[in-house]
């Protein structure tokens, strides 16, 4: 008994443990139940009592010395250098591409228009989205049966007709005007809502920018001024301007706002429909009535007022063709704006 204990001693002693194979052959020969180490236990029964004791300790020892080799192998196979290194990311792929997010173009485009008015003391002023009937068109002086108020062109709500999604940033004239008197000055950007299919030209959705001065005596020749300076800071010192009669109901004169084609200066191309000038927004100096409408004395002040469609201005400026890039989230498109302004 005592030489089968020292020969499988010898025999975990000298077994080799290099891999995980081995390791496991090594647990199959030494510590399952149907070992041959085992085995010696069940033979301990037939070890006379007087000699009980100390093979039984011998066997304990070699039982331990293999459980503790198994475990020690184990865990150097576990920390084996050849896995670390597998585990360890190959340093030579290509790294993932972390992108930045850019800034929309409407948005830059905005972002450049209120600066460039801020820098001639216009301040910012915003309005709410849904509208009633009064803000969107009564108080700017809208006849009864003008075409706007029609279902076809504006969103109005189906239990409550009075509410509407407003169809222009006009509307936040008439919410200032009530609020805050004379001298004001002041830039009013937002989204806007018509009824429209939306096409590469048309959306039910798009933004403008209002602007507004009221204070005693604002002449048209300060609106054509301040127009003309902001179309050469954003446009281009060479830009030229033309305001060509028009009408609005909320002013009177109107114009629309003309700019000379960037793309040909002016010479005539596809763009401009070969007219050499585009159309970039309506002014006009404040009715009267509107003023009246919302508390300010007309004889005593007077006021210009514009409006400008961010879209458009935005296509302009830099020819993009279709209104609908604009909503769709193709990054290839939007992208191409990270190093603008
Ligand atoms: N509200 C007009 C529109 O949506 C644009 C406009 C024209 C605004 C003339 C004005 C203005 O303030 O004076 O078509």
């Amino acid at each position: 008994m005592k030489e089968k204990i020292e020969r499988v001693l010898t025999e975990v002693e000298e077994f080799r443990i290099e891999d995980k194979e081995q390791l496991e052959q090594f647990r199959l020969k030494f510590l399952i139940k149907k070992s041959e180490l085992n085995e010696l236990f069940t033979e301990l029964r037939n070890v006379p009592a007087e000699d009980k004791r100390m093979v039984g300790a011998e066997l304990n020892n070699l039982k331990n010395t293999a459980q503790n080799k198994f475990k020690e192998a184990s865990e150097a196979i576990e920390n084996n250098t050849d896995n670390v290194t597998a585990d360890i990311p190959d340093l030579t792929l290509p790294v993932i591409p972390n992108e930045l997010g850019t800034r929309h173009p409407l948005t830059l485009v905005r972002e450049r228009i209120i600066e460039i008015f801020s820098r001639m003391g216009f301040n910012l002023s915003d309005g709410p989205e849904i509208e009633d009937d009064w803000h969107n068109f009564t108080a700017l002086n809208f006849p009864e049966n003008h075409p706007a108020r029609e279902m076809q062109d504006t969103f109005f709500l189906e239990k409550n007709p009075d509410i509407a999604l407003r169809t222009h940033t006009s509307s936040i004239q008439i919410r200032v005007m009530g609020k805050k008197k004379p001298p004001i000055r002041t830039l009013a950007p937002g989204r806007v809502f018509r009824n429209e299919a939306i096409s590469a030209r048309a959306h039910c959705v798009f933004h403008q920018i209002e602007g507004f001065y009221i204070d005693e005596k604002v002449s048209f020749a300060d609106l054509k001024q301040t127009l003309y300076h902001f179309a050469k800071e954003l446009f281009g010192e060479d830009t030229k301007i033309r305001f060509r009669p028009s009408f609005f109901p909320f002013t009177e004169p109107s114009a629309e706002i003309d700019i000379s084609c960037l793309l040909c200066k002016g010479k005539g191309c596809t763009v401009c429909k070969h007219s050499g000038w585009v159309e970039i927004g309506g002014s006009g100096m404040i009715d009267p009535n509107v003023m009246e409408n919302c508390g300010i004395d007309s004889r005593k002040y007077s006021g210009f007022a514009f409006g400008m469609g961010v879209e458009r201005i935005t296509m302009l400026k830099y020819q993009i063709k279709d209104l609908r890039l604009f909503t769709e989230n193709d990054v290839r498109f939007l992208k191409q704006f990270r190093h603008v302004m």
